[in-house]
């Protein structure tokens, strides 16, 4: 692990083992660390955020993150295969992750010279200048999860380096190796010991023991709800600040007047992508009526069509879910719609022909005929699953769309600009995608309505989730 720009060992000396999800076969043993090695590494992290680095130009900060983000686009293809040995997904994604990794960390430079408070005239009798500073919040606490290591790893760190923060983050146990390897790029860019730590362990252990600590002042969190009511929990004994983005189960809503064409594809992959594995993920696929026949039967001929397998393999374009867990929790769901009465129409079992049996392979899962109340519909399945539902009216699919404790991601496919713009006002949701589906830029602010979580991420607030506002009152006579 990293603390303190040295690579040390657990303080406990464990170690626990990173596995590739598609073969089973171990890729590394990883130091795990629990409370001792969190409280190391956040009074490092606090040494640090006292230390020189308060004292960093906006310029230099640029500088640094500008440097980093030169390192992970000379490094793409490494960080992309750590990313798809440690997770599974396919080559193919994680290649494409280049433009948006490199991009955040350039973003977040530009920001760094961009921050500042501002002059405010206030009604007060006399002469009393105001105005506000903009500092950064201290030592952040980083809880990520293994969906997409190494954006998520640059989401958190980013933010910190550009604002003056100092970080811990704790990777998740399934796939902790791409964050390591950042915090090495970060040292070569020339990161101050202390200002980027990175602890890797589990989350009952060192995430529970970092989200409750008292001297992290926020902590930044991406993950289920379930955990993400714990981290609030442990937040309170010193009140520190906390951001959150968690799941979703967001309705992608299919108008018969739509280009049906580019819906198939694009409300297939708004699931298949990542097997899945994505929080905005369009899950309850609402379709009109008069569509919904045919445009189920397509969507279900392109999910037969996906190449499923191994991520190594450039082909591939679904590749295995990250764990076992996650494997019995993807298949409970299959069987739990099965039960509840929905109609197969793909997939629905998992894949233990030849190599697959290594692995923890789904195939894109389509079911049809799902009613608003079975939990297929309600419940966040995080693995390769449509729930397919007929809706005939746009009052009626506003209402049903948003009947969901969700709000993160959302989708409508229409030709009609009112209906997109009635639509895009409607729905409780963080994002509306229409015509498109998860188009992300680190210039526009993505998060949480509802149980879906809160704060920014990306955007001029994400940075603002970094800084405290202090008001500053000058009397002049
Ligand atoms: P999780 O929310 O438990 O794990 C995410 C991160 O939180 C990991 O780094 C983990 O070590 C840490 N963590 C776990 N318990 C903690 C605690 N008590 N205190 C502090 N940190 C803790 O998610 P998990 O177990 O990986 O997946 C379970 C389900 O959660 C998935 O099936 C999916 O439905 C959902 N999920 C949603 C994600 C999203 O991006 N919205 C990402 C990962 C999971
Ligand atoms: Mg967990």
């Amino acid at each position: 692990m990293l603390i303190d720009g040295r690579w040390v060992a657990a303080a406990s000396g464990k170690t626990f083992e990173s596995r590739n999800p598609a073969t089973g076969e171990l890729l590394a043993r990883v130091a795990e660390g629990d409370r001792e090695d969190i409280d190391r590494a956040v009074a490092a992290a606090r040494k640090a955020f006292n230390g020189p680095w308060s004292k960093w130009k906006p310029a230099e900060r640029q500088l640094l993150l500008l440097k980093l983000a030169d390192l992970v686009e000379q490094h793409i293809e490494e960080l992309a295969a750590l990313d798809t040995f440690d997770m599974g997904a396919p080559i193919s994604r994680t290649r494409n992750n280049r433009q948006r990794a490199v991009g955040m960390l350039r973003y977040y430079a530009g920001m760094a010279t961009s921050l500042h408070g501002e002059t405010i005239e206030n009604s007060l009798v006399g002469e009393i200048f105001s105005y506000t500073l903009k500092e950064p919040v201290g030592v952040v606490g980083a809880i990520i999860p293994w969906n997409g290591p190494l954006t998520a790893t640059i989401w958190k760190i980013g933010p910190a380096l550009a604002t003056g923060c100092t970080v811990v983050l704790k990777p998740a146990e399934e796939a902790p190796l791409t964050s390591l390897r950042l915090g090495e790029l970060c040292l070569e860019a020339g990161v101050p010991p202390g200002v980027v730590n990175v602890v890797p362990g589990f989350g009952e252990t060192a995430g529970a023991a970092l989200s409750s600590h008292p001297d992290v002042d926020k902590v930044a969190f991406t993950g289920s709800h379930v955990t993400g009511q714990k981290i609030v929990q442990a937040s309170a004994g010193n009140l520190k600040r906390v951001s959150l983005e968690l799941g979703g189960k967001s309705p992608d809503i299919v108008f018969a007047d739509a280009d049906l064409d580019a819906a198939v594809p694009g409300a297939s992959m708004a699931v298949f992508a990542n097997s899945g594995q994505i929080c905005s993920a369009g899950t309850r696929l609402f379709v009109e009526k008069k569509v919904y026949e045919e445009f189920t039967d397509k969507v279900a001929r392109f999910a037969k069509n996906l190449k499923v397998g191994n991520g190594v393999n450039p082909e591939t374009q679904v590749g295995p879910l990250v764990s076992s867990e996650q494997l019995d929790r993807v298949t409970d769901y299959l069987s739990i719609g099965r039960q509840e009465g929905a109609k197969r129409l793909s997939g629905g079992e998992r894949l233990t022909d030849g190599d697959y049996q290594k692995g923890y392979f789904v195939p894109p899962t389509v079911f049809a005929d799902v009613r608003d109340d079975m939990r297929i519909a309600q419940e966040e399945i995080f693995g390769p699953v449509i729930s397919a539902i007929p809706f005939t009216d746009i009052d009626e699919v506003i209402q049903r769309g948003n009947a969901t404790t969700f709000g993160l991601g959302s989708g409508v496919w229409t030709r009609d600009v009112s209906k997109a713009h009635r639509l895009a006002k409607a729905i409780r949701a963080g994002s509306v995608w229409v015509n498109c589906y998860q188009a992300m830029d680190p210039a526009v602010p993505f998060g949480g309505y509802k149980m879906s979580g809160y704060g920014r991420e990306s955007g001029k607030q994400h940075l603002e989730e970094y800084l405290n506002v202090k008001a500053v009152w000058i009397k002049t006579a």
